[in-house]
């Protein structure tokens, strides 16, 4: 395990925040109404829920939001962290539909080194669990914080991420396909999210209409340089780290590698971090955690 000491700013961050917002995964998790009554069995649709949260992942997108939200007021009250808490865990709940639905699209049947949920439960409950997902994600995000939840679901709406996933099935397998739909695709599919994620943690802790405007131009470079960077490992990921299907060649989808070598594409992603580093480099607090976040996501393996 890594000593205290080595690890960076964003990792100290998301060890701090993963456990509690892990405990509330569990709480908030949609149910069919057996989960919350013991003597009742767990429906296959519990099951898949509980299996969707219980398989992990990085948990950036939470994280993420809680870093901007604390960056901002960093004396936030028990009760407002418990709020702050209860909203990212509305974020991972929309991310994990997202992941799940998109399986079912692409036929993938490993995700974090284990069964997609289609794969695992069949695809009608896979669409169940998407949808539960999804809804629960969006009654959370309204409870806690009315304006900001209407900035995620712009996000991972249509247009926004459903129109991003929507032009990534088109352009699958395709004959004519441009550049310019590649970025159309990774904008929506993917930025549009991360870019939501940081105006909405603007939005919750009162930052100004300017300072959101900056983090939610942060937040879509730095959503755009992952997504490259997924494309580059569904190449050259290690199997035992990056741990999920590797179909993008098989599928003939639209990829930042159709245009582009692995080292071009390596640059491309620098490009972006840095254009992502200018948006908060001015802002009036502490932005360590996202530099370092940036960093991270500009050269990760998984
Ligand atoms: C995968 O997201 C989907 C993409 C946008 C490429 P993550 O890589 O954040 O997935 P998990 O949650 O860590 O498994
Ligand atoms: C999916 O992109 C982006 C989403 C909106 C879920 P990918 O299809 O490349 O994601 P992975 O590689 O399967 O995680
Ligand atoms: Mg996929
Ligand atoms: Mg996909
Ligand atoms: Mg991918």
């Amino acid at each position: 395990m890594k000593s205290e000491k080595k690890l960076s700013a964003f990792d100290k961050f998301a060890r701090k925040n993963i456990p509690a917002l892990e405990k509330n995964l569990l709480r908030l998790l949609p149910a069919s109404g057996s989960l919350l009554n013991k003597s009742r069995k767990p429906t296959i649709l519990d099951r898949s829920l509980v299996y969707c949260m219980k398989t992990g992942g990085k948990r950036i997108r939470p994280v993420l939001f809680m870093a901007v939200a604390t960056a901002i007021n960093k004396k936030n009250t028990k009760s407002e962290l418990g709020k702050l808490r209860d909203f990212a865990c509305g974020i991972e709940f929309l991310h994990s539909y997202s992941l799940v639905h998109d399986d079912i699209m692409d036929g993938d049947d490993m995700r974090r080194g284990l069964a997609t949920v289609c794969k695992k439960f069949g695809s009608a409950t896979a669409i169940l669990a998407g949808d539960a997902l999804l809804t629960r994600g969006l009654e959370i995000l309204y409870g806690c914080h009315f304006g900001a939840a209407a900035i995620i679901n712009a996000g991972v709406g249509s247009p926004g991420m459903i129109a991003g996933q929507a032009a990534d099935m088109e352009c699958g397998g395709a004959k004519k396909r441009s550049e310019k739909a590649l970025w159309y695709i990774h904008m929506n599919k993917t930025a549009a999210f991360f870019s939501s994620i940081c105006a909405a943690g603007a939005a919750a802790s009162g930052a100004s209409e300017k300072e959101l405007v900056k983090l939610a131009s942060f937040g879509s470079n730095l959503g755009l340089a992952f997504q490259v960077r997924d494309d580059m490992l569904d190449r050259t990921g290690d199997r035992k780290k990056y741990k999920k299907s590797r179909n993008d060649e098989k599928n003939d989808k639209l990829t930042v590698l159709s245009f582009h070598t692995l080292a071009d594409s390596q640059k491309i992603i620098d490009g972006i971090t840095s254009r992502a580093e200018s948006f908060i480099k001015k802002l009036p607090y502490d932005t360590s955690v996202l530099s370092s976040l940036l960093e991270k996501l500009r050269v990760r393996e998984f």
